[in-house]
C-alpha cells in the first residue's frame, strides 16, 4: 500500500473533506471505510454524496446492505456489511459493483470492509479513529492504480 497521511479532523472539516471527494472522485473508485461504530464512516459517506449532488438523505444501508443513489455526478453505492457472514456478503456480489459492468460505474463505498471475503484489486483506504469526541483521525492509502488521487484528495 501506498501513502499514508494521517489527519485530525473536526465534524466541519471531515465533511468538507467527503464532500470535496464527491467531486474529485472518479467512476471506478472504491472507498473502504474502516473504524468502529461511531467513528465518522457513515458521516464521510453523507458527506462524499453531498459533493456528488445527492439530495435524498444517506441513511446506514444496515438492513438494505446495499444501497444505490443514482442522482449525482455518477452513481453512489453504499455497503454497510457490519456482523455479516462471509457467504451473505458474497451472495452480495460486491464485485459487480466496483467492475462496473452490470450496473454504471460509479463510486463504491464500502464501511465495514473487514466483512469483505476478498478485497477488490484497487481500493483507497480510510481508517478513521475517535482521537477525542469531536476530533477523528483519518487515514488514507491507496493501492497502484488510485494512489494518483491521493494528493487531490488530501487536499479539499
Ligand atoms: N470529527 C468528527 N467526524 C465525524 N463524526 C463526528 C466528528 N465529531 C463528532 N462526530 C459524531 O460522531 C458520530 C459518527 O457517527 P457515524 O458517522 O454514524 O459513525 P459510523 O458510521 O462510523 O458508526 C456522529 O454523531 C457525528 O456527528
Ligand atoms: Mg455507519
Amino acid at each position: 500500500m501506498g501513502t499514508h497521511l494521517p489527519l485530525n479532523l473536526d465534524l466541519p472539516r471531515l465533511q468538507q473533506l467527503g464532500r470535496h471527494w464527491g467531486k474529485a472522485l472518479p467512476a471506478g473508485a472504491v472507498v473502504l471505510i474502516y473504524g468502529d461504530l461511531g467513528a465518522g464512516k457513515t458521516t464521510l459517506v453523507q458527506s462524499i454524496g453531498e459533493g456528488l449532488g445527492i439530495t435524498e438523505p444517506i441513511q446506514s444501508p444496515t438492513f438494505s446492505l446495499i444501497q444505490e443513489y443514482l442522482e449525482g455526478r455518477i452513481p453512489l453505492y453504499h455497503f454497510d456489511l457490519y456482523r455479516l457472514l462471509p457467504q451473505e456478503v458474497r451472495d452480495l456480489h460486491p464485485e459487480l459493483y466496483w467492475q462496473g459492468e452490470e450496473v454504471a460505474p460509479g463510486i463504491v463505498v464500502i464501511e465495514w470492509p473487514e466483512y469483505l471475503p476478498d478485497l477488490p484489486e484497487e481500493y483507497l483506504k480510510v481508517e478513521l479513529v475517535v482521537a477525542t469526541p469531536e476530533q477523528r483521525r483519518l487515514t488514507l492509502s491507496a493501492t497502484t492504480l488510485h494512489q494518483p488521487l491521493l494528493p487531490n484528495l488530501l487536499n479539499p
